[in-house]
């Protein structure tokens, strides 16, 4: 089945103003050699601008968090429905930096998927194990457990909307990249528990993070289950993150 791949640049708590403006243009400006979809998610203080530099570009605009609330007295929070008007398509949700830094369980997560959804958002859904629980060799019923958590419950219609990112703890900001055949089998793997659920998931993208870069990014899509990838820190750099997206066909 032809899955169109998703290069998606997260920038985290990267940037100023002027730099993610910077950045959005460079990318703009390569968008002609785009074979892939690709996907900015700046800070929510860069949406707008973003969303001015991107607009009828084909590229493609994220949050990388949501409020579980629907709206009113929760002071620092930003509503699915208020990115929904911002302009913004893709939310990520189970990054392991939220659920690491800020606590976010799966109750949590079920009701930032479920608002998501409701206000039209298509949700990346992040999972990957630690380091230690690599090591034990118990990653799959790690990321089983995160996923039957989390979305498990949900319709087919939902899984159609959403996008899951493998992205082990291990390869995050380290330089050390999953091997294209770790991540092939963790891909086939989360493709085939979440496609026993709903048949729907055969179409899911399912994209990779951790340390991607223009030097490993071409064996690990090369793998028929990677499906695009998350990019961290290499997606501040626009010449790193326009030669990610070339290496996408
Ligand atoms: P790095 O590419 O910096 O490893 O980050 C990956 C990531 O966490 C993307 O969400």
């Amino acid at each position: 089945m032809k899955r169109k791949k998703l290069v998606a640049g997260n920038w985290k708590m990267n940037l100023e103003i002027n730099e993610a403006i910077h950045l959005a243009n460079d990318i703009k400006a390569a968008r002609g050699s785009f074979n892939c979809d690709v996907l900015l998610i700046p800070s929510f203080l860069f949406i707008a601008d973003v969303k001015h530099i991107v607009y009828a570009t084909g590229i493609h605009l994220g949050a990388q968090n949501c409020s579980i609330y629907e709206n009113g007295a929760y002071t620092g929070e930003v509503s699915a429905k208020q990115l929904k008007g911002a302009g913004v398509e893709y939310i990520i949700i189970g990054h392991s930096e939220r659920r690491e830094h800020f606590g976010e369980n799966h109750n949590v997560l079920r009701q930032k998927l479920e608002i998501a959804l409701k206000y039209g958002l298509k949700p990346i859904f992040c999972c990957g194990e630690p380091l230690d629980v690599r090591e034990a060799g118990k990653q799959k019923e790690y990321v089983l457990k995160q996923l039957q958590e989390s979305l498990f419950g949900l319709t087919a219609k939902d899984f159609a909307n959403i996008t899951i990112a493998y992205e082990p703890i291990w390869a995050i900001g380290t330089g050390l990249n999953a091997t294209p055949e770790q991540a092939q089998e963790m891909h086939a793997f989360i493709r085939k528990e979440l496609a026993d659920k709903h048949p729907i998931a055969l179409q899911m993208r399912i994209i990779y993070g951790g340390s991607c870069n223009p030097a490993n990014i071409n064996e690990l899509f090369g793998c028929p289950d990677v499906d695009g990838s998350l990019v961290g820190g290499s997606s501040l750099r626009s010449k790193d993150f326009i030669a990610i997206t070339a290496a996408a066909k």
